[in-house]
């Protein structure tokens, strides 16, 4: 652990109450300057941290910053978020790092973590608006023992996790829509990019990144997505902690993954259908070269839609965009 952790973990001991420079100075074998330098990253890492010359230091208020630290801090996880935090101020995009991580070798539930993207993607060669310090931009890196046309299920794993995080820490009415958008009155509010590299007939590793729109104000929403997208903030008029609903998701995230390992997909697939809410419903799905409309008849163990034609055909289809009809 480095000296400025040590010396944070210190002044958060000391929980609003004043801890003198010479304290921490014997504490840590260190000269005060060394402290007041130390002081003066914290700072500029978000940490706002009070001095004066008779009683030393207090931590009024934690850094709102994704930090390493901080997401470690009380992540009730064994591997997801344990193992390395990549932490970017800014990143062109957060799976981009993870795969040049995973290539190199990281492990799995090695995790990137950016405050802000350049280059956000989104499915479908989209964009993911990614301001600074508004958003969850993170992806992880897992190498699961399942055949690459198995992989679409850890999307949909994926986005249950976002459900249940976001339903956990907020009051408000989480739904999926298929396969993998996280919306609330139906407007989006997360999405998730999982990417794979295979070799051979195996997974070498997979990807999964989560953009969720956090603390977004609906001012800043590019016009594009200002009828679509949603923020908690603007959900719920408050502001909102990140870092909890980052450890929130992780802990989800390898909760799902473990059941999916140990008892199999149904399990997932079933409470996925109970966020989704989409059997029955009549849809229109842009297949990118074609549209097609009918009823949802399911949801199949693999996580494909299953689609009753008007002329009655039945369509077994893996990915789209769908639109609800009001029928
Ligand atoms: C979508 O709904 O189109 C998927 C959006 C996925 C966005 C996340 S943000 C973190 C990770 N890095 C990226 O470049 N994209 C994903």
């Amino acid at each position: 652990m480095s000296t400025k952790h040590q010396l944070l973990i210190h002044l958060k001991e000391g929980k609003g109450i004043w801890v003198s420079g010479e304290f921490l100075a014997r504490k840590m074998a260190i000269s005060r300057t060394a402290v007041w330098k130390h002081i003066r990253t914290l700072r500029e890492e978000g940490y706002v941290i009070e001095s004066s010359q008779k009683k030393g230091y207090l931590l009024r208020q934690s850094s709102d910053l994704l930090l390493e630290n901080e997401i470690r801090e009380g992540l009730n996880t064994s591997v997801f978020g344990k193992r390395g935090i990549h932490y970017f101020r800014q990143t062109d995009s957060t799976n981009n790092r993870a795969k040049l991580f995973a290539s190199e070798g990281a492990p799995e539930g090695t995790l990137v973590v950016a405050e802000e993207q350049t280059r956000g993607r989104g499915r479908r060669g989209r964009q993911w608006f990614s301001p600074p310090g508004e958003g969850i931009y993170t992806s992880i890196i897992l190498r699961p023992s399942i055949s690459p046309d198995e992989a679409p299920k850890l999307t949909l794993m994926a986005s249950v996790a976002v459900a249940e995080s976001l339903l956990a820490m907020t009051s408000l009415a989480i739904t999926i829509k298929w396969p993998n958008d996280v919306l609330i009155n139906g407007r989006k509010i997360a999405g998730i990019l999982t990417e794979i590299s295979t070799e051979m007939d195996r997974i070498d590793y997979v990807v999964i990144g989560v953009g969720i729109n956090v603390t977004t104000p609906r001012k800043s929403l590019p016009p594009d997505i200002e009828d679509t997208a949603t923020s908690v903030f603007m959900e719920t008029g408050n502001p909102f902690p990140r870092i909890a609903l980052l450890r929130a998701y992780l802990e989800w995230l390898e909760s799902y993954y473990e059941i999916f390992r140990t008892k199999g997909f149904e399990p997932v697939m079933k409470r996925w259908k109970s966020l989704a809410g989409i059997i029955g419903r009549h849809i229109s799905v842009d297949l990118i070269d074609r549209v097609r409309t009918g009823e949802v008849l399911d949801v199949d163990k693999d996580g494909f839609l299953i689609l009753r034609e008007q002329d009655g055909t039945i369509e077994r289809i893996i990915s789209g965009d769908v639109t609800l009809l009001h029928k």
